[in-house]
């Protein structure tokens, strides 16, 4: 169980005889709790604990701020960053529509940065000189906290001891036992890895990993069954002001309210839920389980108006934008100045994006339904089929059509004539 030579590989890496006191990101699980333990032994350092509250469903803060001292730390943190994470981090990925590959809503790529930038914030006012986290060799979560790190502070270095202790799960179950580290619910069942906060939940790991393995019912735990979903629909619907979702069914919320509003009644329906294979930016493709009934409502509510408020040309061009801007968020580099670019034409986008979009659940599906805004561009007069009007000519059509498609014909016939 040693290192391997740290400074070889990047700059930032920790020397271990340079380890003394250690800013740890504790999530309470079997991983990070055997680190709080195995830094004090290995680098006989202090440790100094820091959870942060993204809005995991269910968890108890007190108690793993608590396990946290028990298990030896010399200080034990708890920041409540719902807000901030709601306003920065997920209202911008709803205004740039965010999604990576076949349906990923990217909840964990966005918390990680913010997760980064308090550790940051912790280490300095706790006097560390270390960040510890908990991620593995093979995911992007390193990559997302390590790049946030390095581009914050420069004096602070990383460990990542569960990349470079090759301990297996058993052998962390083994260290626990020895140690007095409770184990939550036994450990005879290997758990899913899971990632959680307030705009969704994912799981990796033991079948999932099967591709031909279809979901087994005990990995959700958040979007109830869609066959068990009521069997009547119900019609949700979201308001927005300048792109920010403001009321749900006419009641207005706060952000992080309304997230979590909408993700009761998404799972209610069976709604979100996203089963993922992925490109991860480590090269890997992994298969991730994912809930996201919030994500599954405000997204699409999002898009719809945003649609229907814009003109043709910035219908275009959007969807290119937003794909850049997830991925950059995807692959760790939350700091990168296109990124802030990209959201100041994001916000210039979102001005506009004021009305309201009504969604039909129904057992595991979301449909828009109904669509209204003050900057709709969109006449119903002149889409009618009724003739009336007389606000353009409908016979002045022709002589557009004439010059629309005129270097398309004569392209066409040049064509017709080399290849005949
Ligand atoms: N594959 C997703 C991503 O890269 C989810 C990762 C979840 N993280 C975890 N430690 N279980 O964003």
């Amino acid at each position: 169980m040693t290192d391997p030579a740290p400074q070889a590989t990047a700059s930032y890496l920790a020397d271990p005889a340079d380890v003394g006191r250690v800013l740890l990101l504790y999530s309470g699980g079997l991983d990070t709790s055997v680190m709080l333990k195995w830094i004090q032994d290995r680098y006989e350092a202090e440790v100094v604990a820091l959870t942060v509250n993204l809005g995991q469903p269910g968890e108890d803060y007190e108690l793993v701020k608590g396990k946290a001292i028990q298990l030896g730390a010399v200080e034990a943190h708890v920041i409540d960053a719902r807000e901030q994470f709601a306003h920065e981090y997920v209202l911008r990925a709803i205004k740039a529509n965010a999604i990576y590959g076949l349906g990923y809503p990217l909840f964990t790529a966005l918390g990680r940065p913010l997760i980064a930038e308090l550790a940051v914030r912790q280490a300095l006012a706790s006097g560390c000189d270390t960040i510890a986290h908990g991620c593995t060799g093979k995911g992007n979560d390193q990559v997302r906290i390590e790049a946030t790190i390095a581009t914050l502070a420069t004096e602070l270095k990383v460990i990542a001891p569960v990349r470079s202790w090759r301990m297996g799960r058993e052998e962390e179950v083994a260290y626990a036992r020895e140690h007095g580290i409770p184990l939550k619910g036994g450990s005879e069942v290997t758990p899913y890895s899971i990632d959680d906060n307030l705009w969704g939940r994912s799981s990796e790991g033991r079948w999932i990993e099967q591709l031909d393995h279809p979901p087994e019912d005990d990995v959700f735990q958040l979007v109830g069954s869609p066959e068990d979903a009521p069997d009547e629909p119900e019609v949700v619907t979201v308001e927005f002001e300048r792109g920010v979702p403001v009321a749900l069914n006419g009641e207005r919320l706060g952000l992080v309210e309304l997230i979590e509003r909408a993700a009761e009644i998404g799972a209610r329906h069976g709604v979100g839920i996203v089963d993922h294979i992925e490109d991860r930016v480590v090269g890997l493709k992994v298969r991730d389980i994912y809930e996201v009934p919030a994500a599954a409502i405000l997204l699409p509510a999002h898009q719809e108006l945003e649609f229907l408020v814009s003109t043709s040309h910035q219908n275009q061009l959007k969807p290119t934008l937003d794909s850049k801007w997830a991925y950059l968020v995807y692959a760790g580099l939350w700091w990168e100045p296109l990124r802030t670019d990209l959201d100041a034409y994001m916000d210039a986008a979102n001005a506009q994006v004021t009305g309201t979009v009504g969604l039909r659940l129904y057992k595991g599906s979301v449909r828009t339904v109904t669509r209204s805004s003050p900057n709709a561009v969109y006449d119903a007069q002149l889409a009618g089929f009724a003739e009336s009007g007389g606000l353009f000519s409908q016979a002045a059509s022709p002589g557009f059509i004439e010059l629309w498609s005129l270097q398309s014909r004569m392209a066409w016939r040049l064509r017709q004539s080399t290849e005949g």
